[in-house]
């Protein structure tokens, strides 16, 4: 599902010798649950969003889904992006100004053209919130959820048009333990029915609900083991 080799990443500005990855190999096979973890500033993030496609300048190889990142144009990267990966982040990323089922269909009114990804959108996003038991907030607008009721709204727009990988950049970063468990969980269900998890995070708790759990440290891969639930 996903292969990196040699991956180097340096931002622009950075001197010369500064790279945020440092020849990162790295292979996940389909409807595994993995945890990347590692200190602030280690990459983890760059590796994100190099595998999801929001970044293509990096030298290496970066293979997802069959597709070699760099030779997509940025059209057909979009396309790569809405048909192969879903996204969480930290801060849920919702307008408040749209109700939690607008949020969820959203991504479809950026589909160009007329799409299978796009018809029936809004059915597709009212039933994905419904299993995730937010049936009754389908009118209800970001600012009167709790934060997991946002992350639930967040995660069911990563899941709008079906994908087969779900990246998550510290998706329990602003939920209390509690919470942030039943998130965990919605990742370990959603990877039991075939979905392949990638899961950043800092708390030994989340990485221990991964079956292998990854260490970037400075840019490089130093650790690659079983988490605690293999
Ligand atoms: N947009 C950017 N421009 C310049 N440097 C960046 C940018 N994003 C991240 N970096 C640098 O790259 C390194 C890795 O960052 P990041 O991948 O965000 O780490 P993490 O997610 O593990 O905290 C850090 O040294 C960070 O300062
Ligand atoms: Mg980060």
């Amino acid at each position: 599902m996903i292969r990196l080799s040699k991956v180097e990443k340096r931002y622009p500005g950075a001197a010369s010798g500064e790279l945020a990855l440092r020849g990162v190999d790295l292979t996940i096979g389909e409807g595994e649950l993995v945890a990347i973890v590692g200190t602030s500033g280690s990459g983890k993030t760059t590796l994100l969003n190099l595998i999801g496609g929001l970044d293509r300048d990096y030298a290496g190889k970066v293979e997802v889904a069959g597709h070699d990142l760099a030779t997509l144009n940025d059209r057909r990267m979009a396309n790569f992006r809405n048909r192969h990966v879903g996204f969480v982040f930290q801060h849920f990323s919702l307008l408040d100004h749209l109700t939690a089922l607008e949020n969820v269909a959203l991504p479809a009114a950026f589909v160009r053209g007329p799409s299978p990804l796009a018809e029936d959108a809004a059915a597709r996003a009212s039933q994905t919130l419904t299993d995730m038991g937010l049936g009754h907030k389908l009118n209800e607008h970001p600012n009167t959820l709790s934060g997991g009721q946002k992350q639930r709204v967040a995660i069911a727009r990563a899941l709008l048009f079906r994908p087969k990988l779900l990246l998550c950049d510290e998706p329990t970063g602003s939920l209390d333990s509690k919470t942030g468990a039943q998130i965990i969980e919605t990742f370990q269900a959603l990877n039991r029915e075939g979905y392949t998890v990638v899961i950043i995070t800092h708390e030994t708790r989340v990485s221990e609900a991964a079956r292998r759990i990854v260490r970037i440290e400075d840019g490089v891969i130093v650790d690659d083991g079983q988490g605690g639930a293999a």
